[in-house]
């Protein structure tokens, strides 16, 4: 059976498409998530894909992945910059963790240069749109196998 990977998106990308698209592109949450479900398949991953715009809701859906899946692919959006309750959730996890940004972070308003999850992930991508997510499902293909 193929290995579980799980992506998050925090919140406000569900407005994908309708939201600031000069930053973060026209493509909408849900052809992104098939996209990446579609290539997860073509490599034999099974991938599950979720979006809460609710901290608690984040943190809930980490925990009940723990012993459930072989990586994580996070976008906390906002919470990036704030929550100390997913760092805390992701630190449960034994799992390699890449952290994805549509924009370049620190190209932007300083209160998004910090991330509070850069520190204990595996890995970082930002600023490469869409991109971003097929490239950390790239790297966790090759760190998993
Ligand atoms: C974001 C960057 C965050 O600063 C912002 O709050 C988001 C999206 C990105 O993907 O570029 O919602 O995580």
């Amino acid at each position: 059976m193929g290995k579980k990977i799980l992506v998050i998106h925090g919140p406000n990308l569900n407005m994908l498409g309708k939201r600031e698209p000069e930053i973060y592109g026209s493509t909408t949450l849900f052809e992104l998530n098939k996209e990446i479900v579609q290539k997860g398949k073509k490599s034999g991953l099974i991938v599950e894909t979720f979006q809460s715009n609710h901290e608690g809701v984040i943190v809930e859906k980490i925990q009940e992945a723990f012993g459930e899946i072989s990586a994580l692919i996070i976008n906390p959006a906002a919470f990036t910059h704030t929550s100390i309750a997913i760092r805390d959730a992701i630190l449960i996890l034994d799992i390699p963790v890449i952290e994805v940004h549509l924009s370049n972070i620190y190209k932007r308003e300083p209160f998004r240069h910090k991330s509070m999850i850069s520190d204990i992930a595996t890995g970082q991508i930002a600023g490469l749109g869409i991109d971003g997510y097929f490239f950390a499902l790239d790297a966790i293909l090759k760190i998993i196998s």
